[in-house]
């Protein structure tokens, strides 16, 4: 059985970050009031594919870790893997000792329902639709990808999927404050975005916790997880401000058009 001290465990993982993600998380959030109302659909399609493919990489992740069957420490994977399986419940509004709660899809669709009128497609759009279902769909392909560790043996998948789902929830926590901050400067509030904030820390301490459980404290492969991830999250969000951007002058130009016609 691994001995550990969970604050000493955290202290080494957060030293493997660059605080890269973190500023681009911020700047995407600081962007999002600039954000056209009429361009709120496509966005929020896009960003929610993005956001949906997180079940999909919580159940590789814990996939990847029971895998190592033949070659990890009995008790050590039945440890890591109830760390792992909390926060991935945690999706769908299962958490230890508390009521059943909404699923977070659920809590999505009624944000966006919220935000722009609408009703939430019943199956995304094609890439081809536009750039935000594009770049949703590129960026969760990648992680997923990653997560894969095509050509790895077991266990160095499973340290390195260890790594990376760290980093997922550990940079969730300013994530979600820097989302609820953004969009309520845009003004909306969602039970979406504070779910998130009410529970991000617990989920970093059950990775954190799997992590010194699996007994990979000091892996190389454990840091390169946890970087991987941090810049796929400056790409995701990089681009996402970008887009932005580009929304705000393709609707000032109209706007222009229209003045200038009318
Ligand atoms: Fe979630
Ligand atoms: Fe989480």
């Amino acid at each position: 059985m691994p001995e550990y001290n969970l604050d000493e465990v955290h202290e080494k993982l957060t030293a493997s970050l660059t605080g890269t993600a973190e500023l681009a998380i911020k700047k995407f959030c600081q962007t999002v009031p600039e954000l056209p109302k009429q361009a709120y659909p496509e966005a929020m399609v896009g960003m929610g594919y993005q956001y949906e493919s997180f079940d999909m990489m919580f159940a590789l992740i814990a996939y990847h870790v029971q895998a190592t069957h033949d070659e990890s420490d009995y008790r050590d994977r039945f440890m890591t893997m109830q760390n792992v399986l909390q926060p991935f419940c945690s999706e769908y509004g299962i958490e230890a000792g508390r009521p059943l709660a909404n699923p977070h899809r659920k809590l999505y669709l009624d944000f966006y329902e919220s935000v722009t009128g609408k009703k939430w497609p019943s199956v995304y759009p094609p890439s081809s639709a536009g750039h935000w279902i594009n770049n949703g769909r590129f960026w969760a392909d990648r992680m997923i990808n990653n997560l894969k560790c095509h050509g790895m043996t077991s266990m160095d998948r499973a340290k390195y999927n260890l790594g990376y789902h760290w980093s997922v929830e550990y940079l969730s926590i300013g994530e979600f404050e820097q989302l609820r901050e953004g969009w309520r400067k845009a003004g909306f509030d969602g039970a979406y975005i504070q779910a998130h904030c009410d529970v991000e820390p617990e989920h970093a301490n059950c990775a954190t916790a799997a992590i010194a459980e699996f007994g990979i404290v000091d892996d190389a492969l454990v840091r390169r997880g946890i970087r991987d991830h941090e810049y796929d999250l400056v790409g995701f969000y990089t681009e996402n401000t970008e887009l932005v951007l580009a929304e705000k002058r393709r609707f000032a130009v109209r706007e222009k058009v229209r003045e200038a016609v009318s």
